[in-house]
């Protein structure tokens, strides 16, 4: 079985598909640390993001660097967001999530474009949404648990900037695929939004 979990930042995909892995004792691939991982080596070895064959030669990076917690930085995930959008970036990267999702036994991935692009195919679909004043709230609560400040308006701009760059880019768009299922997480808990998507799951699967 093939899970597919997309949404735009902080909206829940990730805390979801890794519990949907769990449940299903399914392999997980957090595709956004491949992004993320690209923007990492931009920035360390001092190239310009914005540029298409600069982002593509940072593609080869090392995967120990998948590790490192600077990753999940709001920093490198803006810098994610821009090396994202450059189509050659993302066929960089497309076999590497393609072969994970259709590996024997099946797969979780959450991204943006896995019901899209990477899995068209997948067996379900999940589109995890949230409003942006929410989402930004738990990011801040996230940073300030890690001792990061930022003011909670400056965590929703760029909540926002990221969501514009991510739906508007050319290249496998963030959009909800047309057979996916919408799940809203804006007033779960993280325990009941899990709760849902495994329902949504069992639906989706019965009706196959
Ligand atoms: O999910 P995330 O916040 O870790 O993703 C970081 C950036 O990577 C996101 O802003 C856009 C990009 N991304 C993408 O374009 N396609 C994916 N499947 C996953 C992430």
């Amino acid at each position: 079985m093939i899970i597919a979990v997309d949404g735009p930042a902080a909206s829940g995909k990730g805390t979801i598909a890794r519990a949907l892995a769990r449940h299903y004792g399914l392999p997980h691939l957090d595709t956004g640390l491949l992004y993320r991982a690209v923007a990492a080596s931009v920035l360390r070895e001092g190239l310009a993001p914005e540029q298409e064959d600069d982002a593509v030669s940072a593609c080869g990076f090392d995967d120990a660097l998948l590790a490192d917690p600077w990753l999940r930085t709001d920093e490198v995930g803006q810098i994610a967001s821009i090396v994202s959008a450059h189509p050659l970036v993302r066929a960089a990267l497309l076999q590497r999530q393609k072969a994970f999702a259709h590996q024997p036994g099946g797969a979780v991935l959450d991204g943006r474009d896995i019901g899209t692009v990477i899995a068209p195919d997948a067996d379900v679909k999940l589109f995890i949404k949230a409003t942006p004043t929410i989402r930004a709230q738990r990011r801040h609560l996230e940073l300030r648990k890690n001792g990061v400040g930022s003011s909670l308006d400056k965590v929703l701009a760029d909540i926002r900037a990221r969501d514009e760059r991510d739906s508007q880019r050319s290249e496998a768009p963030l959009v909800q695929a047309e057979d996916a299922a919408a799940l809203d997480t804006s007033f779960l808990s993280i325990d009941a939004a899990v709760q849902r998507a495994i329902e949504l799951v069992e639906r989706r699967r019965a009706a196959r």
